[in-house]
């Protein structure tokens, strides 16, 4: 957001830096989006790997590789921003965000009463 002085970009920013074409490489980890352009080369788990993720929300290839901490500390560098907090799919506290739906209108709670007696009444 403007206020934080933080970039932000959207899954569809991130998906147009696949590396293909001559376009630059990010990846997404946790909500925070990384260029790995210069990186990839150097990238001790080879190229293919971070290729095969590139424009993505790699973080479970990520974890899954076990990265050690001298490989969160390369990405603190390597940080150019966030998704923006609508797309984002992290809380504050670096936990997975249930997948929220759209909160009740006031004295909706009528309406899941009833539908909770339909739906009792089907069952
Ligand atoms: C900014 C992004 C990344 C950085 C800075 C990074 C850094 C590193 C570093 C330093 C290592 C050496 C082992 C260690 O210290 O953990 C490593 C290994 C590895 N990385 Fe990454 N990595 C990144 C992204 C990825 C992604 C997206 C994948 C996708 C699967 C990946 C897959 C691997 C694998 C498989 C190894 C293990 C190589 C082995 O042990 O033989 N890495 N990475």
């Amino acid at each position: 957001m403007a206020e934080s002085g933080i970039k932000t970009f959207t899954f569809a920013d991130v998906a147009a830096r696949n590396g293909r074409g001559g376009a630059p490489l990010w990846i997404v980890y946790k909500d925070s989006v990384y260029d790995v352009t210069n990186y990839v080369n150097e990238h001790p788990g080879g190229v293919d790997s971070i290729e095969e993720e590139a424009g993505t929300d790699s973080t479970k290839a990520f974890d899954q590789a076990c990265h050690s901490k001298d490989a969160h500390t390369i990405m603190v560098k390597l940080k150019i921003g966030e998704i923006v907090e609508e797309e984002k799919k992290y809380d504050a506290n670096g936990k997975k965000k249930k997948k929220v739906l759209k909160a009740e209108p006031e004295g909706g709670s009528s309406r899941s009463c009833l539908n909770m007696v339909t739906c009792g009444l089907i069952g």
